[in-house]
């Protein structure tokens, strides 16, 4: 009898507790206004060419939600350049016509990241010449192929290393220390309307990194490189200091650039416990620091330096993050359902106010 009444009360209060949450992720899940009206910027995610031709929610999610798309890893070297001279235009051509048919802005990620190399150049064997020829050849088949149709690309990904000192690369290591800058001269020739930006991680936290990246940038400026904009990846958790985003953010504003928040996703699981049990009180938390960021981007940045906000893939299911740290967490505005979550009423209300 009495274990009966302690079911009966257990019952009874996992109902009040899971009632209240459905409650409210009901009535969010309700509200019609979608991010992209209520955004007074262009609000971006990164996609995945093979979710987006076979998962119809993840779509029409996109579809609804957003008005920029960027590739998550399809435009990348090491998905194109699959061998020498041989590319693979297939995921890259299924987002950039997505984009042109939903008539959302294409962001090209990435053309030159140490971290894309495809095995076969690695093993690459040629004078210094011949890596530049490899190099100039990739970034203008690429920014050719999709002339026109892509209006901006991250050309170089994360060259500043932590330290402050160029990254020691591939690239680096057989084009020189200039190679950068003329990364950039290659990708104007080859479509001049073309936006170029350059993106890396970390200057939300280290401030070193940051001016480093403001040096390089100051730098290419005064040489007349063409470089139009300025990406903050943005891989940040829910205990990322306001008061540090807002400097980082400062430091990259001040360079005169596009702003471009272009990889934002809020980590719940920074210990990477392989146990942790995600709580609402961490939900509120990531609301929060969703809405903080949106707030703090329109406080610093100019509305006519202002690229966007960009989300890095869509749910809790498809973040790379889940992947990379083999352990529970949850760092999207979208749960694995592709249901609103808390975090993306905070997107909401910083973009509405
Ligand atoms: C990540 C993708 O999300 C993963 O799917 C892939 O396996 C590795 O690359 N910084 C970047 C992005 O500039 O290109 C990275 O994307 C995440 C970190």
């Amino acid at each position: 009898m009495r274990y009966l009444f302690f079911l009966l009360i257990s019952a009874l209060f996992w109902h009040l507790t899971n009632s209240n949450v459905t409650t409210d992720n009901t009535k969010l899940n309700q509200d019609s206004t979608t991010l992209k009206q209520a955004a007074p910027f262009p609000l971006g995610v990164s996609v995945d060419a093979r979710l987006l031709t076979s998962n119809k929610q993840y779509r029409n999610t996109v579809n609804r939600e957003f008005n920029s798309i960027t590739s998550e890893n399809a435009l990348k070297m090491n998905r194109l350049l699959v061998a020498p001279n041989q590319y693979d235009w297939s995921g890259g051509d299924s987002i950039v016509d997505f984009a042109r048919t939903t008539g959302k802005r294409m962001h090209g990620h990435t053309l030159v990241w140490h971290r894309s190399v495809p095995k076969w150049v690695e093993a690459f064997q040629g004078d210094s010449i011949a890596w530049e020829n490899l190099l100039k050849s990739h970034i203008q088949t690429v920014i050719g192929h999709y002339k026109g149709q892509v209006k901006s690309w991250d050309v170089a990904n994360e060259v500043i290393d932590d330290n402050g000192s160029l990254r020691k690369s591939i690239w680096s290591a057989h084009l020189g220390p200039d190679y950068v800058a003329r990364c950039y001269q290659y990708a104007h020739e080859a479509d001049p309307k073309a936006l170029l930006f350059y993106n890396d991680y970390g200057q939300e936290i280290n401030l070193k990194k940051a001016l480093a990246i403001k040096a390089m940038l100051l730098n290419l400026r005064k040489r007349k490189i063409p470089i139009h904009g300025v990406g903050l990846q943005s891989h940040i958790s829910i205990y990322h200091s306001d008061s540090q985003y807002r400097r980082g953010l400062a430091v990259m504003t001040s360079v005169g650039l596009l702003v471009h928040i272009s990889e934002l996703d809020i980590r719940l699981n920074t210990k990477k416990i392989k146990t942790l049990t995600i709580t609402e009180n961490m939900l509120e938390e990531q609301e929060q620091k969703y809405e903080s960021i949106v707030e703090i981007y329109k406080d610093v940045v100019p509305k006519k330096q202002r690229y966007g906000i960009t989300i890095w893939n869509l749910s809790d299911k498809d973040s790379y993050q889940l992947k990379d740290c083999q352990c529970p967490d949850a760092p999207m505005p979208f749960d694995t359902t592709y249901k609103k979550k808390l975090a993306y009423k905070g997107l909401l209300d910083g973009l509405r106010q």
